[in-house]
């Protein structure tokens, strides 16, 4: 389990979720992890006092992923404190879920702004700050990006955008030795999830019986395949989307 030791990862969007679960799961293959978050900063305290328990070492670094000044100053405090960047994971995200007519601008632009612009401005930065070695991005799509829900308008075409750009980007950086990759989760039990109110409706029974492996994802299911896309086990890897769903597609 001491795959990453020696490497340094930046999760957006960690103080929760899938994105907490994939910093702890970073730091107990021994990378030294930032947890990003925007707001919720005793969660991000919580996680981070949850890594260095185990023996990890981790910090907290408030900002918006879609702020240009905010995701600067992210991988400058990375830098500073723990003297490299080799691993980005881009999780930071929000879904909210209508049907066309109830669309708004304002409802586009959020999910377009954290969803696609935020992993657009950190995977700028990440290039500047990756060393001569190259580094690791994994960017968290999602399902809906292939097999599109009704009510999931917006909210897909984000992660359609971001398996683009894993696609694109691999092909632009990959002489550089950083491979971008994508998982694609499956439904995981998350406070996002629970926010939009899934759990216990006709939904949640309804996506167990899609499954094949008969339950919702958990997100510790995800953060053991961002750990192997983060490892020199997938040095061969890039431009993939791997789908961590369970079976459902
Ligand atoms: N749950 C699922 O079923 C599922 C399925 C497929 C894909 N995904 C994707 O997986 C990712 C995580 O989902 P989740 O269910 O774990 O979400 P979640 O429980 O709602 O947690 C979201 C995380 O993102 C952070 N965040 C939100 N906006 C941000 C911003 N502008 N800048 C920085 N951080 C921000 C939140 O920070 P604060 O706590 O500070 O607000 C929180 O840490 C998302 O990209 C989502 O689209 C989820």
């Amino acid at each position: 389990m001491s795959k990453l030791v020696g490497k340094v990862a930046i999760v957006t969007g960690a103080s929760k979720g899938i994105g907490a679960a994939i910093a702890k799961a970073l730091a107990a293959a021994g990378a030294a992890v930032v947890v990003n978050f925007t707001s919720s900063s005793m969660d991000a305290d919580q996680v981070v006092g949850q890594i260095k328990e185990q023996g990890g070492q981790a910090m907290s670094v408030q900002g918006n992923v879609s702020i240009v000044a905010d995701v600067r100053r992210l991988f400058e405090t990375a830098k500073l404190v723990f003297g490299s960047v080799d691993i980005l994971v881009n999780n930071a995200g929000v879904f909210e879920f209508e049907p066309l007519e109830a669309v708004t601008e304002a409802q586009f632009h959020r999910q377009f702004d954290i969803n696609v612009l935020g992993p657009i401005l950190t995977i700028q930065e990440a290039a500047k700050h990756f060393g001569a070695v190259g580094g690791s991005i994994i960017n968290i799509s999602s399902i809906a990006s292939s097999n599109p829900q009704p009510n999931s308008l917006i909210y897909a075409a984000t992660k359609g955008a971001v398996d683009t750009i894993t696609v694109s980007l691999s092909r632009e950086l990959g002489r550089r030795n950083i491979r971008v990759n994508a998982i694609a989760p499956g439904v995981i039990d998350t406070e996002g999830l629970r926010r939009v109110g899934i759990m216990g409706s006709e939904l949640e029974k309804q996506i167990v019986e899609r499954t094949p492996l008969g339950r919702f994802g958990q997100p510790e299911d995800i953060a053991r395949v961002a750990v192997f896309l983060a490892s020199d086990e997938a040095s061969w890897l890039t431009g993939e989307r791997i789908a961590a769903s369970g079976g459902w597609q």
